[in-house]
């Protein structure tokens, strides 16, 4: 394992302001908590080999080996009329599942609204948060966390779900850095071409790779469940399931599970 050194990142950058400021802690609590409290330029970036207060989706945490992932955070600071979270978080995704296609080969899908599965086992997670001024947007964090090296038997036993990492994925071998500096170039294209209104295209590629189109799903809503086919997903980000009486449920909120793994 050799630790991430933010100079070769920064080698291979393209981007005019996402990146151009990246900061490396060996350890850290969490690099969306730091970006939160610390970082206050648009395209800001954290990177951290060890998380000891990693956090995910729902209040849960994000637990991962030290130097076997990539955890980092972007912060963005949209100057007016920022686009909704929903909507950077499928846009992170999406540009996720390019990278691993363009640097390695792998096709990986997403599961709403932003798990990204090989072969249907979570490889990587995103948790887009926001922070306010007043009433005010501040900044978007967007939280990247990414298994890399792990071997099978170095997942936290108590996961409720599949789980794998790039190189189990792939004989190819992986680079954090180089997966690192094409996640900013292309989240800078991403990011541009958002604020410039392109929304409907980003949904568009996200649908093209969600794993679960058309398939049974259940979404569990803290005491609300949800359960038919998942149809669509609207221009929101919003998924369309409709359930067994032909009714349609949007579904803004939740977590999602594919009827064959209930
Ligand atoms: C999920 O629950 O799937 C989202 C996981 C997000 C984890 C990343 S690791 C880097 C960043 N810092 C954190 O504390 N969380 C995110």
């Amino acid at each position: 394992m050799t630790s991430l050194n933010s100079d070769i990142i920064s080698a291979h950058l393209r981007t005019k302001s996402i990146g151009r400021s990246l900061e490396f802690f060996p350890e850290i609590d969490s690099t969306n908590s730091y970006a939160k409290q610390h970082l206050n330029t648009h395209g800001a970036v954290v990177l951290a080999d060890y998380q000891f207060a990693g956090r995910g989706r729902q209040g849960r945490s994000w637990v991962s080996p030290k130097g076997q992932s990539i955890l980092m955070s972007v912060v963005l600071k949209p100057e007016k009329g920022h686009p909704s979270l929903q909507i950077i978080t499928l846009a992170a995704a999406v540009v996720i599942i390019d990278v691993l296609k363009g640097t390695l080969g792998i096709r990986a899908q997403v599961k709403w609204p932003n798990d990204i599965l090989i072969h249907g086992k979570k490889v990587c997670g995103i948790l887009t948060e926001s922070a306010l001024q007043g009433d005010q947007m501040h900044k978007i964090i967007i939280g990247i966390g990414c298994n890399v090296y792990q071997t099978s038997n170095q997942f936290p036993g108590y996961l409720k779900y599949p789980v794998t990492s790039l190189s189990l994925e792939t004989e190819t071998p992986v680079d954090r850095h180089l997966i690192i500096a094409e996640i900013l170039n292309q989240l800078e294209i991403m990011y541009d071409s958002l604020i410039a209104g392109e929304r409907a295209a980003i949904i568009d590629r996200w649908r093209q790779h969600c794993f679960h189109l058309g398939k049974p799903v259940r979404v569990i809503q803290g005491e609300n469940v949800v359960v038919g086919n998942c149809m669509n997903i609207n221009e929101e980000g919003a998924l369309i399931v409709e359930d067994a009486r032909g009714k349609i449920i949007p579904v803004s909120s939740g977590e999602i599970h594919l009827e064959q793994f209930v």
